[in-house]
């Protein structure tokens, strides 16, 4: 059912309700008389009959208000779209934020409550305390709640936000917390703890989205997991600082707030002017692949989406780092293009002084000593090939040795006035610049879209390698994160408009900048600088709950990863990059014939099955032996279905015994094939695999490879089979 019930009037009551019902699920919202929206519900549908009535809405809202207690408040809180305490809430409020210390605690009164198409638009006021309010909700077709909120001032003197936070109540079953941390190299690794009553507070100040940013808070039912299990979530769709928090309350209220961190002296209202938050987006799911299919189905709807199919990509840094020699990159596009790749990028060390890391960085102008004849003959090399042709950047970003720190040091975040800079802890020996002043912001566009321009460039490898510290903007002496995020935005979106056609990858010291704010602007991430099979597992399943595979960077590395130093076979390392953008990240101008011939198959596999991994909807089996990991994508319609299972280590159990696959329609039969070339498997068995052995391909139902299962491979540890249904007519 996809459909929407706009407001419904409950004639014998002063409450006005909203419900919506989009892509399964409900959310009900009360607004009585004049005082802030509540959510009543968000998740399952409670009305698979037809909209609820006036009475049941009634009801609904009777069934979940509180009893004032002995000694606490007559009136209990109940929590709204943007809690207060004149509302009575005591708890994390929805706005902070004062006027010369006052204006501390404004009561706001709705003036204007509009149901929209898909949502709802709310303008509250308090004029005493100079200042207006607007909320917007919105039910997305997939079932996602969004929530933007905006503040104005209407008074007479300037007023400081300190925080606005959207709020998303979930589930009272709620019994434990999962989100993320990470670091450059294990970016979104999991982790879960009981959901008790305070606070579980992220918070982001790192002036980009991090490396350790949560990506996703979410709460659920007890031990749930991909497959089961009542799950919400919240995201916020921004690249900058902010904060995210799940809170119970000894009241026994659940809820998210998400908000943009404000550093002190950012957002300091002049009267008329205004505030407006990012997106806050909350999912909710029977388990986690629900919850992501929300947003990936979200993602997949926009009109700018990445267009099918997904070019397979090399990029140059593993293979040649800032080594840059026209003979060898024209050595391995031959090699690439043969393999079927179909872009080839040039990763950094082409400009300026940049043959390490340590200078050049900001001169984008191409180096005459590693380039004598220009980018020229390798963009024709590569476009002779078939390929297109794609380059690395780090726009927001200078090395204090560099031409633009000399002559225009004022562009570059400190504090401190221009002329006695006390620059921040250097990181990479590099500091960032003040996208937010327009000469610099201007300086960027023209050199970058001068060289889209001249080289007809497809692709941007846009990276972004270090955290901000003391951002302040030199001109203002104030902090300059929201300012300079908004400008970072404005450059990837004008540098589009100016070349159609243009796709951007976004690259933070790897996956450190993943989140919907930049996924709006741009084409692709790429999920981490380590592409050892074993650390993408978990790394592409969390990073999965948001982003759908056709937007993940997905590298075939050379056999011994580089930075985790361990060896895999090619069918492993293919068989984990296999569901994504696939790329390349090898001189495979130095691979064997044999290699090379590998590499060309899984890539040919990867070409037959995209369609399906850039469509379809993810699938993460809920496996109770820990050495093994089973995922892949099935097709909408479940006509067919592509699984990678995974030998992590080594199984207590051999062989490790039937596996049951999730997702499939048990009302159609499969065939059952081996992706995985038949003599690479077994390997630790003296007999080929039964079912793999006959003359007719397997063929079983999903409703029993759901239950049933299938026997697997005898598999060496870390290594993996990649599986295919196909449906079958009989
Ligand atoms: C970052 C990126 C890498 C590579 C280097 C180049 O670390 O994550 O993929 O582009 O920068 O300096």
């Amino acid at each position: 059912m996809n459909q929407l019930h706009p407001t419904t009037a409950a004639a014998d009551s002063p409450a006005r309700f909203v419900q919506l019902h989009r892509g399964g699920t409900s959310v009900v919202v009360e607004c009585s008389g004049q005082t802030m929206p509540r959510i009543l519900h968000w998740g399952a549908p409670l009305d698979q009959q037809g909209p609820l009535s006036g009475h049941q809405l009634a009801a609904l809202s009777l069934a979940i208000a509180p009893q004032p207690g002995l000694a606490g408040l007559e009136v209990p809180a109940r929590m709204s779209l943007l809690p207060q305490e004149s509302e009575g809430w005591q708890h994390l409020p929805g706005l902070q934020g004062h006027r010369a210390g006052r204006a501390g605690f404004p009561r706001f009164v709705v003036e204007e409550f509009e149901a929209v198409p898909d949502g709802l638009s709310v303008r509250a006021a308090d004029p005493d305390a100079g200042l207006e309010i607007g909320v917007e909700l919105q039910l997305g077709e997939s079932g996602l709640l969004r929530q933007r909120l905006s503040v104005r001032n209407i008074g007479e003197t300037a007023y400081e936000v300190l925080a606005l936070g959207a709020t998303f109540p979930f589930s009272a079953n709620a019994a434990e917390i999962l989100d993320s941390a990470g670091r450059q190299l294990k970016e979104r690794s999991p982790q879960r703890r009981p959901l008790t009553v305070g606070t579980h507070l992220r918070e982001g100040r790192r002036g980009r989205t991090g490396a350790d940013a949560p990506l996703l808070l979410a709460a659920g039912t007890a031990g749930f997991g991909f497959q089961h299990g009542t799950v919400h979530a919240v995201h916020l769709a921004w690249s900058g600082n902010y904060r995210l928090s799940a809170e119970r309350t000894v009241e026994a209220q659940n809820f998210f707030s998400a908000a943009e961190l404000l550093l002190p002296g950012e957002i300091i209202l002049a009267p008329g002017e205004s505030y407006r938050t990012p997106w806050s987006v909350g999912s909710w799911g029977e388990g986690l692949d629900e919850l992501a299919a929300r947003f990936h189905q979200d993602l997949r709807s926009r009109p700018e989406h990445p267009k099918p199919p997904r070019p397979v990509t090399l990029n140059s840094w593993e293979a040649v780092y800032f080594d840059h020699d026209l003979g060898r990159l024209t050595e391995i596009a031959q090699a690439a293009a043969a393999a079927g790749v179909e872009r080839f990028v040039l990763d950094d060390g082409w400009f300026g002084s940049r043959r390490n890391d340590s200078s050049g960085l900001g001169d984008w102008q191409v180096s005459t000593a590693a380039w004598p004849a220009g980018l020229k003959p390798l963009v024709d090399t590569v476009r002779g090939l078939g390929m297109q042709f794609g380059l690395w950047f780090e726009p927001e970003m200078a090395n204090l040795d560099s031409d633009l720190a000399r002559s225009h040091p004022e562009w570059i975040l400190h504090p401190g006035a221009t002329g006695s800079e006390r620059w921040p802890v250097s990181a990479r020996q590099q500091q960032v610049l003040n996208l937010a002043n327009p000469d610099a912001w201007r300086y960027l566009f023209d050199a970058i879209s001068g060289l889209v321009a001249e080289h007809s460039i497809d692709y941007l490898k846009w990276d972004h390698n270090r955290d901000l510290l003391e951002p302040v903007d030199p001109r203002s002496g104030v902090a300059a994160v929201h300012e300079s995020t908004l400008a970072a935005y404005r450059l990837m979106a004008e540098l589009k408009a100016a070349h159609p056609g243009l796709e951007i990858e976004s690259c933070a010291s790897g996956g450190a900048r993943v989140d919907l704010g930049v996924l709006a602007r741009t084409d692709r991430i790429w999920v981490s600088d380590c592409i050892d099979p074993i650390e993408r597992l978990d790394n592409q399943a969390y990073t999965g709950l948001l982003v759908p595979y056709e937007m993940m960077g997905a590298h075939i590395g050379g056999p011994q990863s580089h930075t985790t130093h361990r060896t895999h076979t090619m069918d492993f390392r293919a068989s984990s990059a296999l569901f994504g953008h696939l790329g390349v990240e090898w001189d495979i101008s130095q691979a064997s014939e044999a290699e090379r011939a590998e590499l060309a198959r899984w890539i040919s596999i990867h070409k037959t099955h995209r369609g399906l991994f850039h469509s379809g909807r993810s699938v993460h089996a809920d496996l109770t032996d820990p050495s093994l990991d089973l995922r892949g994508v099935v097709a909408q319609d479940r006509s067919e279905a592509v699984f990678a299972l995974t030998q992590r280590s080594a199984p207590i159990s051999n062989p490790a015994g039937p596996v049951a696959f999730p997702g499939l329609d048990p009302a159609k039969n499969y065939l059952v094939e081996l992706l995985t070339p038949v003599d690479s498997v077994g390997r630790q068995s003296r007999a080929p695999l039964p079912w793999n052995s006959g003359a007719e391909p397997l063929q079983l139902s999903g409703a029993a490879l759901a239950s049933v299962g299938l026997q697997m491979p005898i598999l060496y540890p870390e290594n993996a089979v990649v599986i295919r249904f196909t449906q079958s007519g009989a």
